[in-house]
């Protein structure tokens, strides 16, 4: 109780007074308060061993993502050097789960938040996967404290701020902006052939038969499930244009329409590109075969780019990039986002994390490293090779689009509806049937009648 009464004491008067006047409101805290007084009890009750098992007084503070390799570790590592910098006398857990897009981390998330057992702080994406899975559990406490203290209203995206918050209350702190719909390619393979940078799909597939005619059986490179779905996003968005593809998520597109099915029939013409081994390999392997010259192009978040530079590959010279052919002008964005969970064991410490996460210094640490731009407006431009520094003029030029694998357009249980009839569209190939699955997973957990 004192622990919530402190955090909601920083809010702003008027969100306290709208508060008092919300009787849903005052439940919701109420239960907070009741339920992180339970735990609290329950964790100083049975836990005494996690606050402190070497040692009353050392402060720590744990943290979870998915950040374990291939530029990922390595941003997250630059941030945790300026943190013990700051904070010499408490000891940074880096409680990381490997698996790209979280595919593991994720179930281990949930599986210790069933238990009672958060993690000081933990990286979601900003959208309905906080807000449809975190937030609508009740297991985060407000930040609105943290951007009265921090002056973050000023410098944060005001279209992000919705995504991360419910009811006047922010859930989150956004460390970075990341963009989904980018083709990498091997410039020296398409300089070889002249082809040129496609920027429509037929271009693209244009060039891919080319390729093929010339020995390259698998111009495309894939992964593991998961950037199959990444990769169907994309195409989605590059078939339907950015307002139609918005649709799918707020029910004003009709996943029964023509569009719709010319859009899956990309999606599958882009398949037949791609290696036969896909489901065996991770996201870096997939991307590395563009920069060996085994494959010529690859759909990927611009965490890629964090991983080429870990690689030492020259932009540019080694690997390039274009918005995924169809979508110039579009940004389909998602954005890691760092929570504070009610009942954090090391709150302060967490709080420490946060703050150096959402500031000028922290962002500039993680994002040069780990492929992707700062949240706040006010990064460092100099600290950004050239293609961060393309990614930082089309977020404020592009139309802003959100992405689905990673959180922003679909709560969790529509997006594993979606991801389950794509396994089967992978092994049929039947895009009627795929079609029919995803109009009824919407039905089911989207907003389609
Ligand atoms: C995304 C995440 C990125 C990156 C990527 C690949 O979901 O937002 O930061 O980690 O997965 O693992």
């Amino acid at each position: 109780m004192a622990i919530y009464q402190k955090s909601t004491s920083q809010f702003p008067v008027s969100k306290l007074n709208n508060m008092k006047k919300n009787p849903i409101l005052n439940h919701l805290i109420w239960k907070t308060s009741i339920g992180f007084v339970l735990v609290s009890l329950l964790l100083s009750a049975c836990l005494p061993a996690s606050a402190s098992p070497e040692g009353a007084g050392k402060r720590k503070v744990e943290v979870f993502s998915w950040w374990t390799g291939g530029g990922e570790a390595a941003g997250l590592d630059a941030m945790i050097k300026v943190f013990n910098q700051k904070y010499p006398d408490i000891e940074f857990i880096n409680a990381a789960v490997a698996g790209g897009a979280g595919i593991n981390a994720r179930a281990v998330l949930a599986t210790r938040l069933q238990a009672g057992d958060p993690p000081d702080s933990w990286q979601g994406h900003a959208g309905q996967e906080l807000i449809g899975t975190y937030v609508k559990a009740n297991q985060l406490e407000p930040l609105n404290f943290l951007y009265e203290k921090n002056h973050w209203l000023d410098v944060m995206p005001k279209n992000l701020i919705p995504l991360i918050s419910q009811d006047g209350f922010i859930y989150s702190v956004p460390v970075n902006i990341h963009r989904a719909n980018v083709l990498w390619f091997n410039p020296n393979i398409l300089k070889q052939y002249n082809l040129p940078v496609p920027a429509t799909l037929d271009e693209w597939f244009n060039d891919m038969d080319i390729l093929q005619a010339n020995g390259m059986q698998y111009p495309l490179a894939l992964g593991e499930h998961w950037t199959a779905m990444h990769l169907m996003e994309t195409i989605l968005l590059s078939s339907l244009g950015p307002d139609k593809y918005t649709g799918l998520w707020n029910g004003k597109t009709d996943w029964n329409s023509p569009d719709v099915k010319r859009a899956l029939q990309a999606y599958a013409k882009c398949l037949t590109y791609a290696n036969n081994d896909a489901s065996t390999l991770t996201w870096q392997d997939a991307s590395q075969l563009v920069v060996n010259g085994d494959a010529a192009f690859n759909v990927m978040g611009d965490w890629a780019e964090g991983y080429f530079k870990e690689l030492h590959k020259e932009p540019k010279i080694d690997f390039g990039w274009t918005p995924v052919p169809g979508s110039e002008g579009v940004f389909q964005f998602l954005s890691d986002s760092l929570v504070l969970p009610i009942g954090a064991k090391h709150r302060e410490e967490a709080i420490a994390w946060l703050t150096l996460a959402g500031s000028k210094e922290g962002q500039d640490a993680f994002n040069p490293v780990k492929g992707s731009i700062p949240a706040r407006s006010d990064g460092d431009r100099l600290l950004y090779d050239d293609y961060l520094q393309s990614a930082m003029d089309d977020w404020t030029q592009d139309i802003i689009v959100g992405s689905l694998y990673h959180g922003v357009v679909a709560n969790d249980s529509w997006k594993t509806e979606i991801s389950t009839a794509l396994g089967v569209f992978l092994t049929d190939n039947d895009v009627d049937k795929f079609q029919t699955s995803l109009i009824g997973a919407c039905r089911r957990f989207g907003p389609c009648k």
